[in-house]
């Protein structure tokens, strides 16, 4: 039987019992029913070179890979961090190249085909995860390994134009095209990388042999009915029935994103004023919690929107607040899943509003979370990828806060019964095409024909 490889920057926080990125969570559900090997970094720097150490949990072994500070400063802070992050998410004045860093970068994901390597079998099948790895099948492929090779990109691939901003445009195409499979999360996504292979055909690296790389869209999804029944437990946690109490008179609007330029926190801090300034009525009545993750720090762009969320957030509760209401709360923490879970059942309103994102879990979960009978409504940037297959949410412009603020102001007065109907148009998807769904037609597609059958893919 093959097993299923993972390889991905980050290992999930094996027992922190706190909620890790998209990523983690979804692959985890995809692969607690597989023997499987996952590696990533440790999360720490060590300047000796070191195997990886291995942790075996149920069927799957994690395998922890130590970096360097040198390579975390360009692999990570720099190439993932600095330009193939700032560019998918369409932010080229933050992009910082340097040719110091992108050979860091080449050589981390030498080290990660090093690493890996011994641990192979032929018939793995391995699936590699985002943008940090980009490389990492053509660095597997001069090894000389021949097993058919995945990657999935969790972020959105821009358009054409802003693609060939990218320096080195070609070496990343053609380290692409060293996959058997390529996934994206929508269609959008799939005509701008199909877009770039066409407008630079016939002048990628003269060494990428032709593989008839497929290239497909494969929405991520989460555990559908796990996540809907982890919020109904949550009913009972002694915090939410404390925050039930808290929040009874008022109506709750909740925003979960890491600390990120591509969330659009400062805008949505303004639709926030726009709202009370135009709907007196609402003081008082509404509180907004915005759980906000910190992330990256040190890296051009985080610093700075730190300090601007925070401030905003700050004369918001100044201008507005009363002795006995503070209108935001913003944290810079994260909870467990348990808790998001119990807290977006709670809130009448899901703020999901980025100037762009590859899909959007926090979206789903909402969804997924709430009570079919008396469910909340969710606020949808059309720059997440879920917006694609969530139509039936009030779907925005971020940049424009007047339309964010009136579709607030609409979600909290809408009547019971559109509510249900856009919630169970919502679920339906959600149940239909759950992250296991995901998992397995990428796998189906990565997995050669001949043993489709006895995986039963
Ligand atoms: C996004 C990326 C992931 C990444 C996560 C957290 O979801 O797609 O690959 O792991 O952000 O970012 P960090 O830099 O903390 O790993």
């Amino acid at each position: 039987m093959s097993r299923l490889v993972v390889v991905s920057n980050r290992l999930p926080a094996l027992g922190k019992g706190v909620a890790a990125g998209g990523l983690a969570v979804a692959l985890e559900a995809a692969l607690k029913d597989e023997d499987g090997l996952w590696l990533g970094w440790s999360g720490k720097t060590n300047d000796e070179a070191a195997a990886p150490r291995l942790q075996v949990e149920g069927r799957v072994t994690y395998a922890a890979l130590d970096l360097t500070q040198e390579d975390i400063a360009g692999y990570y802070e720099g190439i993932s961090n600095s330009v193939l992050w700032p560019l998918c998410h369409y932010r080229a004045d933050l992009l910082e190249y340097s040719r110091g860093d992108m050979d860091r970068y080449l050589a981390v994901n030498d080290k990660f085909a090093d690493a890996l390597l011994p641990m192979l079998r032929p018939d793995d099948l391995i699936w590699v995860h985002d943008y940090h790895l980009i490389p990492l099948a053509s660095a597997l492929r001069d090894r000389g390994v021949q097993n058919r090779i995945g990657y999935f990109h969790h972020i959105p691939w821009p358009a054409q134009d802003m693609f060939r901003a990218l320096p080195r445009a070609r070496c990343f195409l053609s380290a692409m095209l060293s996959y058997d499979v390529v996934g994206l999360q929508t269609r959008a996504d799939v005509r701008n990388l199909r877009d770039a292979v066409e407008a630079m055909r016939g002048t990628l690296e003269a060494t990428t042999p032709p593989r008839g790389t497929r290239i497909g869209d494969y929405p991520i999804s989460i555990d559908t009915e796990g996540f809907a029944s982890r919020a109904r437990r949550a009913r009972n946690l002694p915090r939410i029935r404390d925050l039930y109490q808290q929040f009874g008179q008022r109506d709750l609007v909740i925003g979960v994103d890491r600390l990120d330029y591509s969330k659009g926190l400062p805008e949505r801090l303004r639709a926030i004023e726009q709202l009370l300034d135009n709907h007196g009525g609402l003081h008082n009545r509404v509180s907004f919690l915005q759980i906000t993750p910190a992330s990256r720090s040190g890296i051009e762009g985080y610093d700075r929107i730190q300090q601007e969320v925070a401030e905003r957030a700050g004369r918001l509760n100044a201008s507005y607040g009363t002795l006995d209401w503070v209108p935001v709360r913003y944290i810079n923490r994260a909870f467990s899943h348990s808790l998001l879970a119990g807290l977006y059942r709670l809130a009448r309103v899901g703020l999901v509003t980025p100037l762009r994102d590859g899909m959007n879990l926090v979206a789903k979960e909402y969804v997924a979370a709430q009570d079919p009978e008396d469910p909340g409504v969710l606020v949808l940037s059309q720059f997440a990828g879920a917006a694609e297959e969530m139509g039936a949410a009030l779907i925005v412009n971020p940049y424009d806060v007047e339309e964010v603020a009136n579709a607030i102001a609409r979600a909290l007065t809408m009547p019971i019964e559109e509510r249900r109907d856009r919630h169970s148009v919502l679920m339906r998807r959600l149940e239909s095409y759950p992250v296991s769904t995901w998992a397995r037609s990428f796998l189906h597609d990565l997995t050669p024909p001949e043993t489709r059958e006895r995986l039963s893919l």
